[in-house]
């Protein structure tokens, strides 16, 4: 992936050096479907960049003053893909949130995809209590599709029975994208 620079922000690949930031988040992940990537310690989170770093689908959202990784994206790689279609979501560190730092990088990577990529459709699965999630997503211009009802189970009840969420499914077309007039071209320079 190409380094996307925004007005605040640099996404980037992940690379050597971005465990501890990773971890800051990781350690105490606030979105059930990141429970099972939660990380033991900085081992693993060093583990984890290695394997980030090698997936071009991963991104990581930098603050452009200071460098620190406060967030991935992902999305455009993977075995998702058929039909020119991608699934993208996010993950900020909570103490970043609320800052329009998470919209900021999912719309320069949704432009980046349509545009540069060609993808013709990009999708966002989000838990149906997962209100940040499903307000970005339709800041960013994408239509509810529909829900499915007990669809996956990320964790437990105490007696060791699977709690099974309600999943959303968002969407959006790259004539849709272009014609909601995408992401400004001056906010993102590739
Ligand atoms: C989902 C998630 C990425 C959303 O992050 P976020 O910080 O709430 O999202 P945004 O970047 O859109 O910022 C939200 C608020 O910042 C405010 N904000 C403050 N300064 C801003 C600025 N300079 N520009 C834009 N917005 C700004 C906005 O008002 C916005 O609130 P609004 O949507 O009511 O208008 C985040 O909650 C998260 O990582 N959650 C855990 C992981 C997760 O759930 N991932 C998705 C799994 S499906």
């Amino acid at each position: 992936m190409l380094i996307i620079e925004t007005e605040r922000l640099i996404l980037r690949p992940f690379r050597e050096g971005d465990a501890a930031d990773l971890f800051a988040y990781l350690r105490a992940p606030t979105a059930p479907c990141f429970l099972s990537l939660k990380l033991a310690d900085l081992a693993e989170a060093e583990i984890e960049v290695g394997k980030r770093a090698l997936d071009e689908g991963r991104v990581a959202i930098c603050l452009k003053g200071t460098g620190q990784v406060i967030g991935d994206l992902f999305g455009g790689a993977g075995e998702d893909e058929e039909d020119e279609t991608a699934s993208v979501g996010w993950n900020l560190n909570p103490r970043f949130g609320g800052q329009g730092y998470a919209f900021e990088a999912a719309r320069a990577l949704l432009d980046h995809l349509f545009r540069a990529k060609g993808f013709r459709r990009l999708y966002a699965y989000v838990e149906d209590h997962n209100k940040p999630s499903r307000r970005l997503c339709e800041k960013l211009g994408m239509r509810l599709e529909g829900v499915f009802v007990e669809f996956v189970s990320f964790t437990k009840d105490a007696a060791g029975n699977p709690i099974y969420e309600n999943t959303m499914q968002y969407a959006i077309l790259r004539r849709e994208w272009e014609t909601l007039g995408g992401c400004p071209r001056d906010q993102v320079r590739s």
